[in-house]
């Protein structure tokens, strides 16, 4: 016999010990991750190396699978029977994750509690789009710090401060009525998302920073927007929110992208405090910076480089969230307007009336008597919200949801989803047409009967959307300016069924008919998939 494995043969059996020890470990505490700790909450049967993983990727697979994972959620929801709360586990991509179908639920998170004075933690669920929104976002920031950058930026969307800016607001919409009669004359087809996107990134540009970001200059952005576009892009897939160790390369290459932004608006954020802190010395009231900037840096006596990134990372926030949804929410109103002709006849029978010659001229008065309009967007956002919130709640915080059944449910250590597509079309609210686009239902007596919380597209409590009043100004003036003038016509993706003789015909629900379904992707929002293509000719005057 050899020596050598005399003398190994112990070490082997040291080794196997050692393996089979930590492999019983390993698997106790998966088992327990897996099957024992969150074993009281609803769910889809899970597997100890996938957790739910699997399961979603099937459901994922039943239907066209770049719908927004919402989708997929409601899916598995129902095949469980619809109980108040679901567990989706996905650990270790992202942790545990409770599903929340319900707008009681909805509400203890979202509202402050013993627990949590300012509602339950945001998630850290956007970690990965930091080189978009900024390391110090106030996305991001919990507590007090999140107060604080709060109470700076508030004064910056308040609903007076706003009106003010509608001069400025408005002008941007040149461009944009520019670039769609250009549709009219060439016929095109273009992405009213595009465009879109585009013309709201002027305005929180304006906004934010009176600075003309070149948006909608056809292939001749500004270099803002431009860097901005790019990144964004990078995060187009990222349907399962891949954290940095599953995609080291292209976290690297966002940071960069992200910190050439970042060098850009540094140079603004210095010029703007310069010029303001030179205006005060001198006496004078500083005009042109009435900006949410300028008056988050109001009462800041010298702009350290702490101040400097703090800012930087607000604004970057603000150009992020203060585009992409409302374009969103703006096609999707203008295709839903597209093929509900009742609709779209009370919208501009609404404009006739406000405009008419008894109307009222002051625009902040105007704005604020769009009464079909806003039920329209508020419609749209219903049912295709952009958002959403995703909650945390800490080991040991014991935070219990209950839920309307009476079951109570410790959900410590798991991130907590308020699904707003989900919550939004809730049959025991909004009855058997929670799937369909009925404006009317929020002018009706009966709206009063809908719980506050049933409807909550700009989220509700501390959390809530800073930049709700800019997003309704900006919709409201657009869908005025567009319903009157354009005729929109959906090409691909949702476009109408028409009959042997080329016309629409209606369904029992007063719409048009339609080949297929247009739907919402997840593009870190929602967002409709084929980025709403269309055809736009003048509309007809009306007969009467
Ligand atoms: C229709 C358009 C919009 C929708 C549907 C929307 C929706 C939302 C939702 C659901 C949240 C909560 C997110 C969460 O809990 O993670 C939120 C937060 C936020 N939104 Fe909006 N938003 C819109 C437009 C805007 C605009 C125009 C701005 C302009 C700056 C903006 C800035 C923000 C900011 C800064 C937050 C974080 C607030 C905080 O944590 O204190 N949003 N938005
Ligand atoms: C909108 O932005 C895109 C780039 O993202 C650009 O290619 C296009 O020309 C712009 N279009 C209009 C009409 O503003």
């Amino acid at each position: 016999m050899n020596v050598d494995i005399l003398l190994a043969r112990p070490i082997h059996v040291i080794a196997f010990t050692i393996a089979l020890i930590t492999v019983t470990i390993l698997y106790r505490k998966l088992h327990y991750k897996r099957f024992i700790q969150n074993a009281h909450l609803p769910q889809l049967p899970s597997s100890l190396l996938w957790g739910h993983l699997k399961v979603f990727d099937e459901f994922t697979k039943r239907g066209k699978t770049d719908r927004h994972p919402d989708c997929v959620f409601i899916d598995m929801h129902r095949a469980l029977g619809e109980p108040p709360i679901i567990l989706v586990d996905n650990w270790p991509i992202v942790p545990p994750m409770v599903v929340i179908p319900t707008y009681e639920v909805a509400e203890q998170i979202s509202k402050p509690s013993k627990t949590f004075p300012y509602s339950a933690p945001k998630a850290n669920s956007v970690d990965h789009i930091r080189p978009l929104m900024g390391y110090k976002s106030i996305f991001m920031w919990q507590n007090e710090e999140w107060k604080a950058i709060r109470r700076r930026f508030n004064p910056g969307f308040a609903p007076q401060h706003l009106m003010t800016l509608l001069p400025v607001i408005v002008e941007k919409m040149t461009p944009y009525l520019k670039n769609m009669d250009e549709f009219v004359r060439n016929g095109k087809v273009f992405s009213l998302d595009e465009i879109t996107t585009n013309l709201t990134f002027d305005i929180i540009g304006v906004v934010s920073i009176n600075e003309d970001m070149h948006a909608q200059e056809v292939d001749r952005q500004g270099e803002l927007v431009r860097m901005f576009k790019q990144l964004i892009k990078t995060f187009a897939d990222d349907k399962l929110q891949f954290p940095w160790w599953m995609a080291p390369l292209s976290h690297l290459r966002r940071r960069q992208m992200g910190e050439r932004i970042s060098q850009r608006l540094r140079e603004i954020v210095r010029r703007d405090f310069a010029e303001m802190k030179a205006k005060v010395r001198n006496h004078k009231q500083p005009d042109r910076l009435r900006t949410a900037v300028a008056l988050g840096l109001q009462n800041v006596e010298t702009l350290t480089s702490d101040v400097l990134e703090e800012t930087c990372d607000q604004l970057k926030t603000f150009f992020f969230a203060g585009h992409d949804s409302t374009s969103a929410v703006l096609t999707w109103a203008m295709y839903e307007l597209s093929h509900t002709p009742h609709a779209l006849k009370s919208v501009r029978d609404e404009l006739d009336t406000l405009f008419g010659k008894d109307g009222a001229r002051d625009p902040a008065v105007l704005i604020h008597r769009m009464r079909y309009i806003s039920a329209v967007l508020k419609e749209a956002m219903r049912l295709h919200p952009p958002a959403g919130s995703m909650r945390y709640a800490p080991p040991g915080s014991g935070f219990v949801l209950s839920t309307p059944d009476g079951g109570a449910y410790n959900v410590d250590g798991c991130w907590l989803y308020l699904n707003h597509d989900m919550i939004q079309r809730d049959r025991a609210v909004f009855g058997d047409s929670a799937d369909d686009f009925v404006p009317e239902r929020w002018l009706s007596p009966a709206a009063d009967g809908f719980p506050v919380g049933a409807w909550r597209a700009f989220e509700r409590g501390p959390r809530n959307c800073i930049g709700q009043e800019l997003a309704n100004i900006e919709l409201r003036v657009l869908v005025a300016m567009l319903a009157q003038r354009y005729e929109f016509t959906k090409v691909g993706l949702g476009e109408l069924d028409l009959d042997q003789q080329g016309r629409p015909t209606l369904d029992d629900k007063g719409q048009f008919k339609v080949k297929s379904e247009l739907y919402n992707m997840f593009k870190i929002t929602g967002k409709p998939v084929d980025g709403v293509m269309m055809k736009v000719k003048l509309a007809q005057p009306t007969a009467d």
